[in-house]
């Protein structure tokens, strides 16, 4: 495969996993997961887990790539480059595991006393990626081989951030998240 086919599918089998983040931040608001707790006098969480949040991008993933499988034939015919479909459980797994990485990132940052929103580079951008990758790998094992080879996730971690980087300053610049990272 030419390293040009390898970034197409790295960030094509990817979308599943960076879009609920996005959908979150849109559709954030209402009862924190953590319900307000704290441990060890810090917020177990923070404000910035909802389960709204949570829902709405978890179930935005999920239809990303039910739609992203459909579209699989035709956008493989037009590139010229053979992306992969998504079974069901690849994109439940790859949607919720990012949700979870985001989540478990806030219960870090706080531990280290991050308040919400503070930066934590590399945690920020590359969490999500983590727990979408092994609960794909989990959920769809013999999809997640045929699809993550080494190259392509050696793509997924350059490029990840650079995509995170520059949505969330999109984001920033629209008045829809608080900070640009
Ligand atoms: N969001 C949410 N539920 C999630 C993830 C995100 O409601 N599971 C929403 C929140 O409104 C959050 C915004 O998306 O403020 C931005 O997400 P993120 O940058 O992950 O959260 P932060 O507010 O920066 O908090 P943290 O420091 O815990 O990452
Ligand atoms: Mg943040």
């Amino acid at each position: 495969m030419s390293w040009v086919s390898v970034v197409v599918v790295a960030v094509w089998a990817m979308l599943p996993a960076y879009v609920p983040n996005n959908a979150a931040v849109l559709a954030g608001g209402g009862r924190p997961i953590d319900g307000g707790r704290t441990w060890g006098g810090r917020r177990v969480l923070g404000d910035g887990k909802t389960w709204r949040g949570t829902a709405v991008g978890t179930i935005a993933g999920t239809a990303l790539a039910l739609a992203l499988d459909a579209l699989e034939p035709t956008v493989s015919d037009a590139l010229g480059v053979t992306v992969p479909g998504f079974p069901m459980a690849a994109g439940v797994a790859l949607a919720l595991g990012a949700m979870l990485g985001d989540i478990a990132a806030s219960f870090i940052k706080r531990r280290l006393d991050r308040e919400r929103g503070a930066p934590v580079p590399g945690l920020d951008q590359l969490d999500f990626v983590v727990v979408a990758l092994l609960a794909a790998a989990i959920a769809a094992p013999d999809w997640f081989a045929d699809t993550f080879t080494l190259p392509v996730i050696a793509v997924v971690i350059v490029v990840t951030p650079l995509l995170h980087l520059s949505t969330n300053a999109i984001a920033y610049v629209l008045g829809l998240k608080d900070e640009p990272y």
